[in-house]
């Protein structure tokens, strides 16, 4: 694998352009921080729609996509709408594949899968939480047993495993080989600094990357050097970018899921294994109602996926449904969310580049938005909500920026053949 020179460069030269929320930063090709204005058409064409929305409908993120067939025949015949949501982010749950949610999910520092979720049933505006649970798979399906069988809302760790045993959930080993992989990979990536990885007597090893060198010449370095130990690790040879991009940039893919019946009914629920790599004990907005999910019968319901911390401190999901009741379009409430974030740090993009977030709004009447800070994660791979209203389709979301965030730190353009030859990188 080779990166050039340019193609490191084009990853982490900044830019300055207005933003339409009052920061200046500087110019740059893809990730300049201008508004997009495609935006502005979007919120026209939503807020212009009139009407009867379609009913049922479902929305979620786009890993839920494969599931949702199964979910609104449910709902459709009269299934429960929270247990409709629940059906769609059960899938990669048990999906051993999905490395964001459930089995297999990433762990922790510690190499342990810890996994967080919520879930909010409108019709008796009932909510349920669990965090930083390790062990039980269906977290999701353990948030609502919290909710049906508990006078409490929320249950962390130890006592929400426990709890999730005396409920019938089975105890599981839900590190994956692949998953073990990536981690042991992501802790040899420290091993210039700790013990771990291969050590001075091993005949490979070779002195850290000089730090007089020119920064592009380091990380190429260093990604070639994580490449070859991913393979000695095991790990496939098309799976090895994909890993080194993993251990690089920890990735806090998340499943978030809203459903409404044909009566007006409504309910939302989020499940997620977190920031890969996280300290031990470390929640996220998943399972924080209010942030990674809302849903109030009256108006509506949202959800969330992206950057945990930046989202909690919005209160994401809360302050979309909030907007909806108060006249916003499902598309205008989740663009006023991404500009709080934006907001939270006075518009720097040098700051904000390396955030993202996507919205899943579903207003009561059927009416949905997907948004998202910036486009996708990289070119090619737009953020997307899927929606089953009688058609089942994936949708690109609306970005407040053009371009896409940015890993932190940079990391070069992924080449088109091993992007083409790996499902870890479609
Ligand atoms: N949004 C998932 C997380 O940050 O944990």
């Amino acid at each position: 694998m080779t990166f050039s020179r340019r193609d490191f460069v084009k990853t982490s030269v900044l830019g300055a352009v207005a933003t339409g929320v009052g920061a200046h930063a500087q110019n740059q090709d893809d990730r300049d921080g201008k508004e997009n204005p495609k935006q502005n058409a979007a919120t026209q064409k939503h807020d212009e729609q009139s009407g009867p929305h379609k009913r049922p409908i479902i929305v979620c993120a786009n890993n839920g996509f494969n599931y949702l067939e199964d979910a609104f025949a449910f709902l459709k015949n009269g299934g429960d709408t929270l247990d409709a949501a629940l059906r769609v982010v059960k899938g990669p749950e048990d999906d051993p594949n999905d490395d964001t949610v459930g089995l297999g999910g990433i762990p922790n520092e510690e190499g342990v899968v810890e996994l967080d979720a919520c879930c909010m049933h409108g019709p008796t505006r009932r909510a349920g939480s669990v965090g930083g649970v390790r062990n039980i798979k269906n977290v999701s399906l353990v948030s609502k047993a919290v909710m049906q069988h508990t006078g409490h809302v929320m249950l962390v760790g130890e006592g929400a495993e426990r709890f999730a045993v005396a409920m019938g959930f089975p105890r599981e080993n839900l590190l994956t080989e692949h998953s073990r992989k990536i981690w042991l990979l992501w802790k040899e990536f420290h091993s210039t600094d700790d013990w771990w990885g291969p050590g001075l007597a091993d005949p490979h090893w070779q002195p850290p990357a000089s730090d007089e060198k020119p920064q592009s010449e380091v990380w190429q370095h260093r990604i070639q050097n994580l490449q070859a130990r991913a393979a000695g690790l095991g790990i496939a040879p098309e799976h090895q970018l994909a890993a080194v991009r993993k251990v690089l940039f920890p990735p806090t893919g998340t499943i978030h899921c809203s459903a409404l019946n044909d009566k007006g009914e409504i309910s939302g629920c989020t499940t997620t294994s977190g920031l890969a790599f996280k300290l031990p004990g470390r929640c996220g907005d998943s399972p924080i109602i209010g942030a990674g999910c809302y849903t109030d019968q009256d108006v509506g319901s949202a959800g969330a996926t992206g950057s945990g911390e930046e989202n909690i401190k919005v209160a994401g999901a809360h302050t979309i449904v909030e907007n909806m009741r108060h006249g916003m379009s499902p598309h205008e409430a989740g663009m006023d969310a991404l500009k709080r974030i934006v907001r939270n740090y006075n518009s720097d993009m040098n700051k904000v580049r390396f955030i993202d977030m996507i919205y899943y709004v579903l207003r009561k009447d059927g009416a949905y938005a997907g948004v998202s800070l910036w486009e996708g994660y990289s070119k090619g791979h737009p953020h997307k909500i899927a929606i089953h209203d009688g058609n089942r389709r994936a949708e690109i979301c609306m970005s407040l920026f053009k371009g896409y965030s940015q890993a932190f730190p940079p990391f070069p353009d992924i080449p088109e053949d091993l992007k083409n030859n790996s499902e870890y990188l479609k």
